[in-house]
């Protein structure tokens, strides 16, 4: 197949990876790169310069790390010969080490005078000052240059700060795309469409017209191999900090006055902003902190999180967090948001539920007041929306049973689903700002989160333990039940 140019991409493209012999690389960029290739959504001209540690010839880098460990991680449906070959055939191997300047000038040979440079920094974060300097003193950058920034941005608001004032003195706000991967997939997009493009929604999608509203975000996976990084992390830093911010930030919105990147970051912003902060006395109250145990997770037994390899035997990291999050602002008056998340649950899930208001009163007799409309807004591992309304029971007399209305959009709309690490690199090479984070937007969610992981050092509590395979420990049941409400696998 070959390859088109799109019109606002008329120069050479050199798309340079940091990490490009990493495991995120392997993963995602790479097959999401062979998938926008293979779609032709690459530029005609385009390189792909890997930047490695390993002393690798450019025939090493594409014998043991595209071709035998990142392939694998192409759709096998998708995959094509003829494709992968004229893919390969894009790349290059660089040897840096990040620590070196002198090895940067290798770097700046490898790229062509007049190219489109996109960086992007898939390294652990505290590299990102050092490669940037060493980038701008190669000569390798230009005002047209963008950058794309992996997270976790920081660990908490100051590291985060520092990392943007050092990024921010080789690249302006506008050539830094920061990535979370949430805001490339295609349901979170549709989000978007489904408030702002559906007039019914507008009215109701307020106080006191809905009760409250869950997001969840399951997954049945533990933490691997990757424990080094995650039990400094921990599901606050790793998942609440910027995945469900981000969908909260959605879900909440003003409407935007367009779709330009400014347009919906301003507005995600006042969400942030808007956060009632935590006290400790409200992180004691709302907050949930869990730690799996060996269990069991699709009738396969595995380890307890203390269990894996590379934890400490004392460690307190959570591996799961359900919190409760109110936005002072008029439309979200005393609507609580709960927020949950963890790793070894029981199905890999993500969701949001709305639960509009009780009737004001009932005039069927036997109707309670309370079974209400619920709005089910499935992101993965299906793609669809389910309404729940209430209708008459068949029969003589007036009684009403909850029925769904079910909108599945596999059925629905039969097109491909592009990976989100494939839509937003092609955001990134056609200079679309709109689903990458502002600097603002990012050191707002940090100034609501860093308080949390204070307020849990200060409380000194051990994270409770969950079986494997549960929906996480029981004070996140409880965190609900306090204001009479369920989450939506309870219900
Ligand atoms: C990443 C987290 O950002 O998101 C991982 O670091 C997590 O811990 C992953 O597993 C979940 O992403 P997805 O797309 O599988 O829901």
């Amino acid at each position: 197949m070959t390859n088109s140019t799109s019109a606002s991409n008329e120069r050479p493209l050199d798309m340079i990876i940091f990490g490009g012999g990493g495991d995120l690389a392997a993963r995602k960029l790479l097959p999401a790169l062979y998938m926008a290739h293979t779609h032709c959504n690459l530029p005609a001209d385009t390189r792909i310069l890997a930047i490695g540690r390993r002393d690798w010839t450019r025939e090493d880098y594409l014998k043991n790390f595209m071709e035998e460990q990142s392939r694998s991680f192409i759709d096998a449906k998708a995959f094509d010969a003829q494709s992968w070959d004229k893919f390969l055939a894009l790349f290059d191997y660089v040897r840096v080490d990040i620590e070196n300047p002198g090895d940067f000038q290798r770097l700046a040979q490898a790229v062509r005078p007049n190219s489109q440079r996109v960086l992007y920094l898939s390294t652990s974060p505290e590299l990102f000052v050092t490669i940037c300097e060493n980038l701008d003193a190669a000569g390798i950058l230009d005002a047209t240059s963008r950058v794309v920034l992996e997270k976790p941005l920081g660990h908490d608001l100051a590291s985060a700060r520092a990392i943007n004032d050092a990024v921010g003195k080789h690249f302006k706000e506008e050539q830094i795309y920061r990535i979370d991967h949430y805001l490339g997939k295609e349901t979170v997009q549709n989000l978007m469409v489904l408030r702002f493009g559906n007039a019914i929604f507008g009215p109701l999608w307020q106080a006191p017209y809905i009760k409250s509203v869950q997001i969840t975000v399951s997954e049945t996976v533990g933490v691997g191999s990757r424990a080094g990084f995650y039990d400094h992390t921990g599901a606050l830093r790793d998942m609440v900090q910027n995945h469900l911010m981000q969908l909260l930030c959605i879900v909440a919105m003003e409407p935007p006055v367009s779709l330009d990147p400014d347009a919906v970051r301003d507005e995600k912003l006042k969400v942030l902003k808007s956060l009632r902060p935590m006290s400790v006395a409200d992180i004691a109250r709302d907050t949930v902190r869990g730690q799996y145990t060996a269990g069991a997770v699709g009738g396969e037994a595995v380890k307890g999180y203390l269990e894996e390899a590379n934890v400490p035997p004392d460690s307190r990291a959570e591996t799961f967090v359900a919190l409760r999050a109110h936005i002072n602002n008029w439309r979200w008056a005393n609507v609580p948001f709960f927020l949950r998340t963890g790793k070894r649950m029981q199905n890999r899930r993500s969701e949001i539920v709305i639960d509009f208001a009780d009737l004001p009163f009932s005039i069927i007799p036997d109707g309670p007041r309370h079974y209400g409309n619920r709005l089910t807004i499935t992101l993965q591992p299906e793609e669809s929306i389910q309404l729940q309304m209430m209708a008459k029971e068949p029969g003589s007399g007036m009684h009403m049973q909850p029925v769904t209305l079910n909108l599945d959009f596999q059925q629905a709309m039969k097109q491909r689903r592009a990976e989100a690490y494939e839509r937003l690199l092609i955001d990134v090479i056609r200079g679309r700002l709109t689903h990458f984070m502002r600097r603002d937007e990012l050191e707002a969610a940090w100034a609501w989160v860093e308080p949390i992981l204070n307020g849990w050092k200060e409380l000194g509590d051990r994270p409770r333990g969950y079986t494997a395979g549960t929906f996480g420990p029981a004070a996140s049941s409880a965190l609900m039940a306090r204001e009479n409400q369920a989450w939506a696998e309870e219900a």
